[in-house]
């Protein structure tokens, strides 16, 4: 067996090629689970895990496995035998928000690829299959909860509860899963992995701030998502004294400002945001009847998450009856903070030492599907800088110098996991 070495501008080139994927006319990418794009972007990934030659496998959540078992002694790699020979997982996903960015996901599955093909091309025979994942729908933007295909493998939400998911289009997912073909045979949970790496791009400030290339994951924070519906009543803006209006756009700019000064403001832990609003009927000269927002709360502490959760439901009520408007809330995601296995952690810190990268110890504040494998397997998750913390946004953007870096840091540790 020769040393591997990832091949660094395929990877780039791969990055490019599949960011291509999903552009609208305006240039910006917009590759949501289960789209038209997003077909084409899984058609793409499966093709270069084909050439790879891998074997690839569809879950019934449209999970993609590629699996590499040369020591398999079973023709289908998925059937891995009951000696314990689960897969190395690797791996992340490629759906993406509305106008993002090219790394996001993408970075980990398409280094996961490479991961296999440098052993591969090095003719390494490692004593555990490796399986290179990508999730569908972690984003969660189209069909909530996010992380769904991690979620769902991990045995943490029902396969038929995941199909029937009415997306903000009011489409169903499993008809869409169905649609653009990757509603697969495969059933949630079979690949069971000895152990998951996720390779992904920081999104956050931390590691460019420090001027470190790698950031070894240990933790990450509580996730709180939910729909706030607020109805008032519509009427006329130049009739309507103040004092009569029962404006449902006026009552959720309240929790908007509430959200900011109440929470977020009150201590530094909690990250509160409203990234989605709509106003009915949505008329200039008309004060809004309806107001329905989304409200994303965050906290590494799950006690102040909970207490985040408390204050704006507290909030809502005085609200409805301050602003005379009705209060509606539907719960769209709820996970608490994760810890990731020690042991792996270390061997992150320990194979960026090895190769004289500056590293540090690092909580997640976005989520990823390693927080859903974690409840299944040892699971931790590898780091690299953002340029200006910046993501979920066409501006995301990481050095290839840093890229390569990440890539060489999860092969060693997938080399030195599989036994090669
Ligand atoms: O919402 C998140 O943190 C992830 O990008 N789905
Ligand atoms: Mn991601
Ligand atoms: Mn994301």
């Amino acid at each position: 067996m020769t040393s591997p070495a990832i091949d660094h501008d395929r990877l780039l080139d791969r990055l490019q090629r599949l960011g291509s994927v999903g552009r609208t006319k305006s240039g910006a990418l917009t590759r949501l689970a289960l789209t038209d794009a997003d077909r084409e972007g899984r058609g793409l990934l499966v093709g270069w895990m084909r050439e790879a030659g891998l074997e690839v496998r569809i879950d019934r959540i449209g999970n993609i496995f590629g699996v590499w078992a040369p020591a398999c002694d079973t023709a289908d790699p998925v059937g891995i035998g009951p000696d314990g020979a689960d897969p190395v997982m690797i791996g992340s996903h490629i759906d993406s928000v509305i106008d993002a960015g090219i790394y996001d996901g993408c970075y980990g599955v398409l280094a996961g690829l490479a991961v296999v093909e440098a052993l591969r091309q090095a003719g390494a025979a490692p004593a555990r299959p490796i399986a290179v994942a990508a999730f569908t729908n972690e984003e969660g933007v189209r069909f909530q909860p996010d992380m769904m295909g991690s979620l769902v493998h991990a045995g943490g939400l029902d396969i038929d509860a995941a199909l029937a998911a009415v997306g903000t289009d009011g489409r169903v997912l499993g008809e869409e899963l169905a649609r653009i073909g990757y509603a697969g045979d495969l059933p949630p949970g079979a690949i069971r992995p000895h152990c998951y790496l996720e390779l992904h791009i920081e999104q956050g400030p931390i590691l460019e701030a420090a001027g470190l290339a790698i950031g070894a994951v240990d933790s990450l924070q509580g996730i709180s998502w939910q729909r706030v519906t607020i109805e008032g009543a519509a009427n006329h803006a130049g009739t309507t004294p103040i004092a009569a209006r029962r404006d449902a756009g006026l009552a959720a700019a309240r929790v908007i400002a509430h959200l900011r000064d109440r929470v977020a403001g009150a201590n530094a832990g909690t990250l509160a945001t409203v990234g989605s609003l709509r106003f009915e009927p949505d008329a200039i000269n008309v004060i809004p009847s309806r107001a329905v927002f989304t409200v994303d709360l965050r906290d590494p502490e799950e006690e102040r998450l909970q207490a985040a959760e408390d204050g704006l439901a507290r909030f809502l009520e005085g609200l409805a009856e301050s602003e005379g408007v009705t209060v509606a809330t539907e719960r769209l995601a709820r996970f608490r903070p994760v810890r990731f296995d020690p042991a792996l952690v270390e061997l992150v810190a320990e194979a960026a030492e090895r190769r004289g990268l500056g590293h540090r110890r690092m909580t997640s504040g976005a989520g990823h599907d390693a927080q859903m494998i974690a409840r299944i397997a040892p699971a931790a998750m590898i780091f690299v800088p953002s340029r200006g913390g910046i993501s979920h946004n066409p501006a995301e953007f990481t050095e290839p110098a840093d890229l390569a870096a990440g890539a060489d840091v999860l092969l060693d540790i997938v080399a030195k996991l599989a036994g090669t």
